[in-house]
């Protein structure tokens, strides 16, 4: 029962692998964002056996093709995902093994390849050696599982405890800060400078008059590559303030972390090291497929502290070892880590570190392309593989209308953002399949579509 006979399991495989290739094969001569469409008919659960071509075909054909295609070389939107073929085959092995990632018993191999895995994270940001952490499935949810660790280190009284963060860091943490129970209303968004970076200056005020009104600072945030513009906060001046001023140090790097491994990158990006807690998103710049978020946290065993569990029906998997249940939300847990293991194995550290520095070199290139026509308005620079700009002379609605007639014409997908209260275009460039020619193709389109 639940099964089909071993030739036509390997025939099955073949040909979904097959499937897989030609995708990415055909992946240019597609639209990086499919026209969106309403709600689509999915059969039925039939009560006996259907082909299983048939639905597969189903699923490559009709349902998959609806929607972003994140690892097209020219989704330019929001943060792309350019994942790599080799992920998905690691993905296809663990999922295949069923693997749990929970407990030791459970799965110590997989556990060591996680612990191994994280502390290679650690070790491209520079942390200390006694930082701990967990893969989870993304920014979002490293982002809560962080805060949730800063709040059992460090905040008193949660009604009481205020945080700092800039207009531009990710909605993550004001989701993060509400489902942990703080109050939305003492989590104080303050103006960014001409840069879009957070300002100490700023915290300093709001940090006096808030201890003045009897409330308890607890926590800033530094943005580590902002999802609008890449801009990276003063991440050194930050750790130096919280340090002083006794507040949790949270870096958001889930998009620009990575970029740590290129010399360009580890310049901006000083100071990230000193983070009492880190979130980093391999399903972003390290070209992993979803869901893949990783947290560190500079605290030994703070994870444990915040994320132990106990029970009668566990009493046989406890033992001496890391119980990954115990460092996040999560108790059944598949492991994310096989496919960063086996990426980075393939390919070398090198290859990654090449493929972030192509994506920043392009951002550079287009802004570069931009600057050169009087007909465009470079509105941030090229940081971290992402430039934003808009037509000079462009009402808001007009920039609007531009980004959807290119995403409607289907080469390529910029998309939008606010910056300074107007609409801008926006090039997200960290895929390393992109060229330059896309970039120049892209700028020339949109100009003229
Ligand atoms: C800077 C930043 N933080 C957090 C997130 C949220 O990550 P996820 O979408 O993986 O939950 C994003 C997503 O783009 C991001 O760019």
């Amino acid at each position: 029962m639940l099964d089909l006979p071993p030739d036509e399991l390997r025939a099955l495989g073949h040909y979904v692998w097959d499937r897989l290739v030609d995708r990415w094969e055909g992946l240019d001569a597609q639209p990086p964002i499919a026209p969106v469409q309403g709600p689509m008919a999915i059969p039925p659960a039939p009560d006996g056996p259907s082909d299983p071509r048939q639905a597969i075909d189903f699923l490559f054909d009709e349902v998959l093709p609806r929607g972003q295609r994140g690892d097209h070389p020219r989704f330019f939107a929001r943060i792309g995902s350019p994942s790599n073929p080799i992920s998905v085959l690691a993905d296809l092995i663990g999922t295949g093994h069923n693997v749990f990632a929970g407990s030791w018993t459970g799965g110590a191999g997989a556990s060591a390849m996680e612990l191994a895995v994280v502390d290679w994270l650690r070790g491209w940001m520079g942390m200390p050696a006694h930082t701990e952490g967990i893969l989870v499935s993304g920014g979002s949810v490293g982002t809560l599982t962080a805060l949730a660790a800063a709040a059992r280190a460090k905040a008193e009284d949660r009604d009481q405890a205020t945080g700092y963060v800039q207009e531009h860091t990710h909605a993550a943490i004001a989701k993060a800060w509400r489902i942990l129970g703080f109050n939305p209303a003492n989590l104080r968004v303050l103006k960014a400078d001409p840069a879009h970076r957070l300002q100490p200056a700023a915290i300093d005020a709001a940090v006096h008059l808030d201890r003045e009104a009897g409330l308890q600072p607890f926590l800033v945030v530094g943005t580590a590559g902002a999802t609008s513009t890449g801009s990276v906060d003063p991440l050194n001046d930050l750790a130096d303030q919280a340090a002083r001023e006794d507040l949790w140090f949270h870096v958001d790097g889930a998009y620009g972390g990575p970029a740590r491994l290129t010399a360009q990158g580890a310049a901006l990006l000083a100071g990230i090291e000193r983070a009492d807690s880190l979130v980093l998103d391999p399903h972003k710049w390290l070209f992993q497929p979803y869901e893949i978020g990783c947290v560190l946290v500079s605290h030994r065993g703070l994870l444990e502290a915040t994320f132990g569990l106990e029970g009668a029906y566990l009493r046989d998997t406890e033992n001496d070892h890391v119980q990954l249940r115990e460092r996040g939300p999560q108790l059944t847990r598949s492991s994310r880590a096989l496919k960063l293991w086996l990426s980075v194995t393939t390919f070398g550290v090198n290859a990654f570190r090449d493929a972030i520095a192509h994506g920043i070199a392009l951002a550079e290139h287009a802004e570069t392309t931009l600057a050169r026509d009087p007909f465009w308005e470079v509105t941030s620079p090229a940081t971290l593989g992402i430039v934003t700009f808009r037509p000079a002379h462009a009402t808001d609605e007009e920039t609007d209308a531009m980004v959807a007639r290119a995403v409607a014409d289907g080469f390529a997908a910029p998309s939008t953002t606010r910056l300074n209260g107007r609409v801008v275009a926006r090039l997200c460039t960290i895929n390393p399949r992109t060229t330059e020619r896309d970039i120049e193709a892209t700028i020339e389109r949109l100009a003229t579509t």
